[in-house]
Parts: C-alpha cells; structure tokens; sequence
C-alpha cells in the first residue's frame, strides 16, 4: 500500500451524517460527475454484523467482533459487495443489519480493525466516501468535508417512501424509532462519535432535493480547488 504522503495528494471528499440523510446517493452522483472513486463505509460495519450474525457471534463481544474485523474477505464490484465470494448486496442492507452494524460499531476494536482497509480505496484521480467519520477521523485531510443532514421526521418520511416504493411493508412510526435509537448511538458512543467538525460544511437538506445538494457539494468543491 502506498504511504500516508503519496496519499495526501490525492483529494478525498467526505461526506458524513446520520442515518437516511441521503448522504449515500449523493455522494455516488458527486463521485459519478467528477468521475472519482466512491467507498460506503457504512457497508463494512453492515458486513461485520452480517458475518457476525453467522457465526453467532453478538454484536457487544467487542473482542470477537475486532478478530472478524481483521480476517475478512470482502470485495467490491461496481455496486455489488461480495464476502468470501458470496453476493451479500441485499442482505447487509435489511434493518436488522442496520441495527447490528450501529451496534458493532460502537466498538473500537472493530473501528481500529477497519482503519486500513479504509485508507486502501483512497485511489487516484480521486475519492469521495460517506460515513460518520469519514471528515473526522479516517480521511482529517480531505480537501472537502461535508456534513450532511435533515430533521429526524423527514429522514423517516424518506426511508418510509422508499420501502413503500420498492413494495415492502413499512411502518413510520417504527422506521423514526429505529432512526432516532441509532441517531443517539452514532452521536453518544464514545469511539468516532457522528460530529460536524468545525472544518465541515452544513448541508441541511429538510428543503432541498438530491439534485440540488449534489450542486452545492460540487460547487464547495469547485471554490476549495482554487484556494491557495
Ligand atoms: O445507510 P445508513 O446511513 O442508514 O447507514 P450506513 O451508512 O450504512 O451505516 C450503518 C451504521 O454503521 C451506522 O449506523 C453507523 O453506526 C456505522 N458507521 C460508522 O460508525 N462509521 C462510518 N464511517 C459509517 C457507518
């Protein structure tokens, strides 16, 4: 792997919020127009808590949970995600590996495990990820970072449509007590807690549309290119 120097030219664009912010899909069409590399590092802690969840291992045994950090074999094609040459796309993405990946987390064995694997998709001729920590921790020098959220009721609200949407059953007032729950752990726990650093720009997106937002992010990137 390259070291830290060699990575540091290469612009990382991180995008980090709470949970159904849309930070996801706009993070992919940023990195689609500049046509730079796009890592979800979310999915890794879904994929702990799926492999976790295999193995009956529980998602508070901190110490398994760091070991089976370290030892995975996943890989990444296009928008498919593999581990150990088993298609598990849809599968991290239920709620209940939701709630298992906020849970494992909250560890830091499991973070410290990941920090490699990480820092690896920082590629040439560009990065743009999204997480909780991504402006925070694991990329502290990317020329951009964004914060990027929306109230609690209208991130439900989405996560409600889209469930609809794709014909699977949906209760609101369950999707905002799961999101608030997860909401406070990602913000409470002590390790890599969800914070808007101060070099992080706000984008409250309660108003404003996917497309919108995508505009914004590329025009802050834009003006951070020209300065000194
Ligand atoms: O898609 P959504 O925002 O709901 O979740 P995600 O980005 O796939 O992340 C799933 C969980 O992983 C979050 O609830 C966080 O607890 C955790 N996570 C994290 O701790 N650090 C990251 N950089 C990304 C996700």
């Amino acid at each position: 792997m390259a070291n830290n120097s060699t990575l540091s030219t290469i612009p990382v664009i991180a995008i980090d919020g709470p949970s159904a912010s849309g930070k996801g899909t706009v993070a992919q069409l940023v990195a689609e127009k500049l046509n730079f590399h796009y890592f979800d590092s979310g999915a890794l802690y879904r994929i702990v808590a799926f492999e976790a969840y295999k193995n009956n291992i529980e998602w508070n045994d901190a110490e398994m949970l760091g070991e089976l950090a370290k030892n995975l074999k996943i890989q990444f094609s296009r928008n498919e995600i593999y581990l150990d040459g088993e298609r598990i796309t849809e599968a991290v993405r239920s709620e209940e590996m939701s709630s298992g990946a906020s849970q494992v987390a909250t560890h830091p064995q499991v973070r410290n495990a990941l920090l490699d694997l990480q820092c690896s998709f920082r590629k040439a001729p560009g990065l743009v990820v999204d997480g909780r920590d991504m402006g925070s921790v694991i990329f502290k020098d990317a020329v951009l970072k964004i914060f990027l959220t929306a109230s609690v009721e209208i991130r439900a609200e989405r996560r409600y449509k889209q469930l609809i949407n794709k014909g699977l059953n949906a209760n609101y007032a369950q999707i905002l007590a799961d999101l608030q729950s997860r909401d406070e752990r990602d913000s409470w726990r002590s390790a890599a807690p969800l914070i808007q650093t101060a070099d992080a720009l706000l984008l409250e997106t309660s108003k404003c549309s996917i497309e919108e937002a995508v505009k914004l992010v590329l025009n802050a990137y834009e003006i951070s290119n020209k300065k000194p």
